[in-house]
């Protein structure tokens, strides 16, 4: 299950048209270090696995639809017999050739000398300034000597352009081949969070049920698409809560955000759910309001609908309901406006979901421009509630009664945008 040679080649035509007599620099992602001389697994830059499908390190694309033949271009590693013995297989310029469809390869330690020929004829370049500073700084130079050297040429480009702007709408329209990856890694994520469930009882810790989730993505050759949110009690009440240290105790809630990621496509679920298998009235009381701010939310995702609409209702029903508790007062449009729920759900409601978790692509296209769903489109639904131990509610608005204080509650689907309205990836994890 991975994407075809055919897929890729139609990507980068998609782009080379946009991109017209322009040339498009893409960098491979940089390595990161975890410590000393250890690097952490690596993982290719999104924009760069789209348009490639060539995974590793100190490489560099180059499209340049103007070009007599070499409308794709690719440096990457030279083979090399001593550096694979310690580091692994390379597929060196004949195989980006030959295996990744380039036009033409080279050795990396050759562009400063090569690049000149796809960038001196065209009319502007496509650059996104991204992770690799000591990239983004030859781009600078490279720009600096084109500049320089323009009036005695008479040709070269004027303008860098993000390449974001033209290229990421592309990657929000998810092709039948990335769905099937997609459904894959959806699946394993709900398979995950479908054995945790079972696995949690009072007295594990949650590195325990961590472990558990892993586990199932790792025996299916994937991986945790993000640091895995195992919140046990007050824990799920902070958002990015990593530590997974704590030992759960009876009448715990415990929140699980864990999503799988294989073949570079990522799930991203949140279950939250009594350990010891029955609510408190209180945590009913929240779980019920979350539960119908998500379900009236994925209502509201449908083909046409501007991007913010499944955000305010969420919003309205978590308010309306807090309301009822008499955690807010005062005028329900005025606490909207105002946002003054904010101390109780702090985030947004979802977001584009695909090759990076928190995926490619604007939800805006100027102040009041909100992008519309279309079918293809992934995102997730995530709305939640959360009350620390410590909230601060908006001057004006009651005190929180002890007895609501330490209860977090979030619930995230993957949702796919259709012809007809929308498809739940994640139906099969309850809630
Ligand atoms: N787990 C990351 C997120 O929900 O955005
Ligand atoms: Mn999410
Ligand atoms: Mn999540």
């Amino acid at each position: 299950m991975t994407i075809t040679q055919s897929e890729y080649r139609q990507r980068r035509a998609t782009l080379m048209e946009k991109i017209g007599t322009g040339t498009a620099i893409f960098r491979s992602a940089p390595s990161a270090v975890m410590h000393n001389d250890v690097e952490y697994n690596y993982r290719q830059d999104s924009d760069f696995y789209y348009l490639t499908g060539f995974n590793e390190p100190q490489a560099v694309a180059i499209l340049a639809p103007h070009h007599p033949e070499h409308k794709f271009v690719l440096f990457v590693q030279d083979k090399d017999p001593e550096k694979e013995t310690w580091h692994g297989y390379l597929h060196g310029v004949d195989g980006a050739k030959a295996l990744f469809g380039a036009d033409e390869a080279y050795p990396i330690g050759e562009l400063k000398e090569k690049l000149p020929q796809y960038v001196t004829e065209c009319d502007r370049l496509y650059y996104h300034f991204g992770r690799d500073k000591g990239f983004n700084d030859r781009i600078i130079s490279l720009w600096q000597e084109l500049i320089k050297t323009y009036s005695k040429r008479g040709t070269g480009p004027k303008a860098i352009y993000d390449s974001n702007f033209i290229f990421h709408p592309q990657r929000m329209i998810k092709s039948p081949g990335e769905l099937e990856i997609i459904r894959k890694a959806m699946k394993l994520s709900a398979e995950a969070h479908n054995r945790a469930r079972e696995f949690a009882q009072v007295g594990r810790y949650e590195y325990e049920i961590q472990a558990e989730i892993e586990h199932t993505f790792a025996l299916a050759g994937g991986g945790p698409a993000y640091p895995s949110i195992v919140a046990s009690g007050p824990n799920a009440c902070i958002l990015h809560y990593v530590e997974n240290r704590r030992q759960l105790q009876d009448n715990d809630l415990l929140l699980i955000d864990a999503g799988c990621s294989v073949g570079y496509y990522n799930g991203d679920i949140t279950r939250t759910f009594p350990v010891n298998g029955k609510f408190t009235p209180e945590q009913k009381t929240i779980y019920d309001i979350v539960l119908q701010a998500q379900l009236k939310a994925i209502e509201a995702v449908k083909t046409g609908e501007p991007y913010h609409k499944f955000h305010d209702v969420a919003v309205r029903v978590i308010v309306e309901g807090l309301m009822d508790l008499g955690l807010l007062t005062g005028a329900i449009e005025e606490i909207i406006k105002e946002e003054k729920y904010k101390p109780f759900y702090m985030h947004k409601t979802g977001h584009w979901l695909g090759l990076d978790v928190h995926d490619a692509g604007l939800y805006k296209h100027g102040k009041e421009i909100w992008q519309t769903l279309q079918p293809g489109q992934v995102l997730t639904v995530e709305p939640g509630i959360y009350i620390g131990p410590n909230i601060k509610p908006v001057e004006g608005q009651p005190e929180v009664p002890e007895k609501w204080r330490g209860i977090g509650v979030r619930i995230e689907d993957d949702v796919l945008v259709t012809e007809s309205g929308n498809e739940v990836l994640t139906a099969e994890v309850p809630k």
